[in-house]
């Protein structure tokens, strides 16, 4: 076995709690779905601790990071320490809520016209016994994150846990990813989490109405816009530590991404570039917008803009999910965690 172990985090301090009740140490696709236990048959020490959980930060620990193909987040692999494994972990301080899928648009990139919303993610005779369920998910947690698999203010279920959240654990911060659409001060403060908001994501994918409603069915680009200045002051005004905002790359919108970056600027917040996820059951129109596919035709000028210097030299600008803005080749994820551990190592 090496003598030097390369540390990560994630299984220590976060927990994703996904649709069916599923629990994972980190982003569900770059771990391939290993979960540790599932949350509506499992009590929390069984899944936080059980064997499943230990198997996966021992693997870790003996720098064997085959249970993480699609590593997106090279960057906290940093640490290198020499210690015994440490196999049972106190309880996270970072739960991701992603349990109910429900939305009011449909983007094309997430939902074609077909989709039908899955209501069995959450079991019917559990839908009342969330936050019991969730309590020793959350007791000792600084951050909540929701909803990343849904819509946050479209959903009744999601709304109920946040205040019901709130109320029972008031020292807790929420990071909330939404469309944006509902984001506004009153629904705020219907959510009793105006003053605990440590990251707002609003995914705004176009900075021309036209493409946004190309893209984002059913969305409504002005009042997405109009809530962002209100969270901009906000942010302006300390009372938001983070604002991003998400962009998804396709061949629809990739031309505005220079544009999107100044607009983003000015309203003080950063940009996430999001590779096209293309996992999903939309094949024929990934293909189509699927710009990140070398043999898409306007392949060569999105990487042509990726290496323009404007492009790439911000701090505040965080491409994931693909790495063919950084290298004139594109690199599969496996192989960039390999040099990254390879590097480590040498130090
Ligand atoms: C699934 S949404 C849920 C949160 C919220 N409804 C929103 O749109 O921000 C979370 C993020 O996933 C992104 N997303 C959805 N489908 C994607 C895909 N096929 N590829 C890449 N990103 C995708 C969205 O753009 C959004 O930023
Ligand atoms: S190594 Fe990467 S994929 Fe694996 S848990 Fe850590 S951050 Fe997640
Ligand atoms: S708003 Fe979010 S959850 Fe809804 S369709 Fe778009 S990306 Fe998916």
């Amino acid at each position: 076995m090496a003598d030097k172990h390369i540390y990560c985090p994630n299984p220590y301090i976060l927990a994703e709690l996904m649709p069916y009740g599923h629990v994972y140490p980190c982003s569900c696709g770059w771990i391939k779905g290993y979960s540790f236990g599932n949350i509506f048959e499992q009590s929390f020490d069984e899944i936080w601790n059980g064997e499943k959980a230990q198997e996966f930060r021992q693997k870790l620990y003996d720098n064997d990071f085959s249970l993480c193909p699609g590593c997106q987040n090279l960057e906290i692999l940093e640490e290198i320490h020499d210690g015994q494994p440490k196999l049972i972990s106190e309880p996270p301080e970072r739960v991701l809520l992603g349990l109910d899928e429900f939305c009011d648009v449909k983007c094309v990139f997430c939902r074609g016209e077909n989709y039908k919303i899955n209501t069995n993610l959450i079991p019917k005779d559990k839908e009342d016994k969330l936050l019991d369920i969730l309590t020793p998910w959350l007791e000792h947690a600084k951050y909540v994150k929701t909803n990343a698999v849904g819509e946050v203010f479209a959903s009744k279920i999601s709304r109920d846990l946040i205040r019901q959240i709130a109320d029972k654990f008031p020292h807790i911060k929420f990071e909330i990813i939404t469309n944006g659409i509902h984001c506004t001060k009153e629904n705020l403060e219907k959510l009793k989490i105006s003053d605990k908001i440590s990251m707002m994501t609003v995914s705004l994918h176009a900075i021309k109405e036209k493409t946004y409603n190309k893209l984002v069915k059913g969305g409504n680009y002005r009042q997405v816009l109009k809530n962002l200045e209100y969270l901009s002051e906000l942010k302006k005004q300390d009372k938001i530590e983070r604002l991003e905002l998400h962009f998804t790359v396709t061949s629809i919108n990739y031309k505005e991404i220079p544009e999107m970056i100044e607009y983003t600027r000015k309203i003080g917040a950063k940009i996430r570039l999001l590779g096209l996820d293309c996992s999903r059951d939309l094949e024929t129109l990934y293909n189509a917008i699927n710009i990140q596919d070398k043999n898409h035709p306007q392949y060569n000028n999105l990487v042509k803009m990726a290496h323009s210097k404007e492009f790439l030299t911000g701090k505040d600008v965080v491409i994931q999910g693909h790495e063919y803005f950084s290298g004139l080749e594109p690199i599969p994820f496996a192989e960039s965690l390999k040099n990254k551990i390879k590097n480590l190592m040498k130090r």
